[in-house]
């Protein structure tokens, strides 16, 4: 006889140990959000935590990530840690839903084809030459804020590629860093703590302003000046067409998408370049191996698009930095009645999962803490855990539009960089993990030493 197990109900979801009255488990995430959201697992495949009084449902397994992201993704919209973001970023891809998503999608989705990517690597190789030419032997640099300007510049450049636009990569450079830092404590925190005058806040609301205002105003210009780049993202948005109903973007929705990707791809790039140079200097031989290779596909001339998939070795050392230091927290609301875990979730039931923690699971990954590259070799991949256990852009209908240009982006800079320059840590600090969109470093000083050539 067969038996039928029958859904439970949400009141059966087991709630995190450590809550507290009225905060939740608000302060051991705002405490030490990599441990609490890596620490989760051992509690269950869909646990309860409680954000202030609302509660948020964890799922921590590669299956049920999948059902979240991709099989039941129909019934999900984007959530509380979005709705958070909308100061910042309006209605743009990564916060809108339903329909909206799906027509903006579809007109932003070839601004990052392969072809339009192999446009903006001009602009990296540049870039990332002038951050290999500005360095002197046996300088101390910062990599964090070093790697954060390369990135920002390389998004302003491809974004606006006229001159019109500097007063927006100005105000980008200066106010990115603010809405960053303060982004994982605010979307993670009790709504009623935004209107609090604290100056977390005041900072927050005053950069997203500044940064609107300046976009909004190259976008005008632009406009009225009919003067853009041909082939930058603000010339391709304000051209866009959607191919189903005709219409275009308005400017408020432009700038929604210019800002969009500065958020979603500045932070994020320059933190896994920062990493990649630290882990590097724990494994002198994937560095040699790293030059070797770099010699050989590239030589001596200026690394571009079409080098990018034959540097296999750096392919692996990203794929490998991501894995260990990736997205921290990512949440999704139910819109409908869904069946998760053996669990009856009500419309409007928050969901949460953390590609941090997945990625750290020792119970899927060897030695998951280690930084080895060769994890991807092939055939040591066919042995790992899965392809739904490794998802560092999401998965689904919102999976990461910039993967490709991330991908490129790095691994120009990597080639770049590491050819001219050995970058060795500077002894007595240990970087420390620090928890925003991802988990990036609080420092990582460096001594660049020459390879003489
Ligand atoms: C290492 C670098 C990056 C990582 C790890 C990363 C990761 C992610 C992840 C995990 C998502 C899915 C979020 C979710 O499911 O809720 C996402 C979405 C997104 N990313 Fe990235 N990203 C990176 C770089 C970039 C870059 C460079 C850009 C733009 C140039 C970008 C633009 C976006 C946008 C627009 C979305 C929203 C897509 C949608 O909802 O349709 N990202 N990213």
């Amino acid at each position: 006889m067969s038996s039928v197990t029958l859904p439970r109900p949400l009141t059966a979801v087991p709630r995190v140990p450590g809550a507290v009255p009225f905060l939740g488990h608000a302060l051991a995430l705002w405490r030490d959000p990599l441990g609490f959201l890596s620490s989760l697992r051992r509690h269950g495949d869909l646990i309860r935590v409680d954000l202030g009084t609302m509660p948020m449902y964890v799922v921590t397994t590669p299956d049920l990530v999948h059902e979240v992201t991709v099989r039941q993704a129909g019934s999900f919209e984007k959530g509380r840690f979005f709705d958070r973001l909308r100061p910042l970023a309006g209605n743009g891809l990564a916060n809108s839903d339903g329909e909206l998503h799906k027509k903006h999608r579809r007109m932003i989705q070839p601004m990052f084809s392969r072809e339009r990517i192999t446009g903006y690597s001009e602009i990296m190789s540049t870039n990332a030459q002038a951050l290999a030419d500005s360095w002197q032997d046996g300088d101390v640099v910062d990599l964090e804020p070093a790697m954060a300007g390369y990135a920002v510049e390389t998004l302003a450049r491809t974004l606006f590629s006229t001159d019109i636009g500097l007063p927006a990569v100005d105000a980008v450079r200066k106010n990115l860093p603010v809405l960053l830092t303060n982004l994982l404590v605010r979307a993670a925190s009790p709504k009623m703590l935004d209107r609090l005058p604290i100056p977390a806040n005041r900072r927050f609301d005053k950069a997203a302003a500044a940064l609107r205002a300046v976009i909004d105003e190259v976008i005008a210009t632009s406009r009225a000046t009919g003067e853009t780049g041909h082939d930058d993202l603000l010339s391709l948005l304000l051209a866009a067409e959607d191919s189903e109903s005709g219409s275009h973007l308005s400017d408020v929705q432009v700038r929604d998408e210019l800002a969009t990707i500065l958020f979603a791809g500045a932070e994020t790039t320059a933190a896994t370049l920062a990493w990649t140079f630290h882990e590097l200097a724990t494994r002198p031989d994937v560095e040699e191996a790293l030059l070797a290779e770099i010699r050989q596909v590239v030589g001596d001339g200026p690394v571009t698009a079409a080098h990018v998939p034959r540097l296999t070795g750096i392919r692996r050392v990203i794929d490998e930095v991501i894995r260990l230091h990736g997205v921290t927290l990512l949440m999704r609301r139910t819109t409908g009645p869904v069946t998760l875990g053996g669990v009856d979730m009500p419309p409007g039931t928050e969901v949460a999962f953390s590609l941090y923690a997945l990625h750290r699971d020792p119970g899927l990954y060897e030695h998951a803490d280690r930084f080895d590259p060769d994890r991807w070799l092939p055939e040591r991949q066919a042995a790992g855990p899965g392809r739904r256990a490794y998802i560092p852009f999401g998965a689904g209908n919102r999976k990461c539009i910039g993967d490709l240009f991330v991908w490129t982006e790095a691994t120009i800079a990597i080639a770049t960089l590491l050819r001219r320059w050995r970058l060795v840590p500077v002894p007595g600090h240990t970087p420390r993990e620090v928890a925003s969109a991802v988990a990036h470093a609080d420092r990582i000083p460096m001594t660049v030493v020459s390879r003489g050539q």
